[in-house]
């Protein structure tokens, strides 16, 4: 198909593993784009995939599903790379980094040289290397580079709270920032509960323990892994949110992974701040209010991703 294509018509899925298939299934379901294109290397497997989401989608809003090549990217508004190494139980994202550089570059190279010139999702873990990967090899702008960040780890703060605190995950507003990764960094300092500091939500109760919290949001990943094999329903929802904000030009605020350029002292790396979000991706990136310990913390973040970077030569 060529021609123009109206903004949010077209999304391409690159990569229809557990992320990606699980992120098409979402994307059908909230009908947010009418066609829906799934590419990957194992071509039965996206043919397999696109097939059984054919049948779901007789009972949702129709839209066209097919298994495509990057051709069929070429005027896709959104391109979500879901490809990349796979990480297993308790392994580390940074451990797969120079696996998934390989594929994330050619992914990217596969989509520039196809003629796409959408904005570039990306899911690939360890993803603030890898959205940094796909923001130098595509020559796109990065605020059309983007990676789905901290959005997942922000939800699972989100929802330990509302569990812990007996309100709706809705109610809670706060940001966890930086790698999502081992090195990611809650900002309690700016955290707000029904408009409330959590202390004073939680009040005449003690506050939630702040670092067990911290430590349940940053292994939650290994957790589920460790029974699942993979997590997938998490950042499948992040990456509709993500869309949905961009298709729909909300300028809403969502912490995603974004090029840094000298905020909070670090530049030249993706990581995750807060984003306004819209139809031109991203439209300003946020500096919150942290606490000198949170501003260090995610500088020390930035400085362990800028090291894994850099032995593998990114
Ligand atoms: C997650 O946090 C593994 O990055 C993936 O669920």
């Amino acid at each position: 198909m060529t021609g123009p294509n109206p903004s949010g018509s077209r999304v391409a899925i690159v990569g229809t593993g557990h992320v990606g298939a699980t992120a098409a299934y979402a994307l059908m379901l909230r009908a947010l784009f009418r066609e829906i294109v799934l590419i990957d290397s194992n071509a039965d497997l996206a043919r397999a995939e696109a097939a059984d989401l054919k049948d779901a989608n007789a009972l949702a809003r129709p839209a066209r599903i097919w298994a495509g090549t990057y051709a069929d990217a070429r005027t896709a508004s959104i391109a979500v790379v879901t490809a990349g190494g796979a990480t297993h139980g308790s392994q580390s994202r940074l451990s797969v980094a120079g696996e998934s550089a390989k594929i994330v570059t050619s992914c990217v190279d596969e989509l520039i040289g196809a003629g796409f010139a959408g904005i570039i999702l990306v899911a690939a873990n360890p993803v603030d290397l890898m959205s940094l990967v796909a923001f130098r090899r595509s020559g796109l702008p990065s605020s059309h580079v983007i990676g789905t960040g901290t959005l997942l780890d922000t939800n699972r703060l989100r929802q330990e709270l509302a569990v812990k605190l007996g309100v709706s995950a809705w109610a809670v507003e706060g940001f966890v920032l930086g790698e999502h990764g081992d090195s990611e960094v809650v900002a309690f300092s700016s955290l707000r509960v029904g408009g409330l500091s959590m202390k004073a939500f939680a009040s005449p109760s003690p506050e939630p323990d702040r670092s067990e919290i911290a430590r349940k949001v940053r292994e939650a990943a290994y957790e589920i892994a460790s029974g699942k094999g993979y997590t997938s329903f998490g950042v499948a929802t992040a990456i509709v949110r993500i869309c949905e904000a961009i298709v729909r030009d909300e300028h809403a605020v969502l912490p995603v992974s974004t090029l840094l350029t000298g905020q909070l002292g670090i530049g030249d790396l993706y990581l995750s701040l807060p984003c306004v979000l819209g139809a031109g991706g991203i439209e300003r990136v946020l500096i919150p209010d942290l606490s000198s310990a949170e501003a260090e913390a995610l500088r020390r973040s930035a400085a362990a991703l800028a090291e894994a970077g850099s032995s593998i030569g990114i």
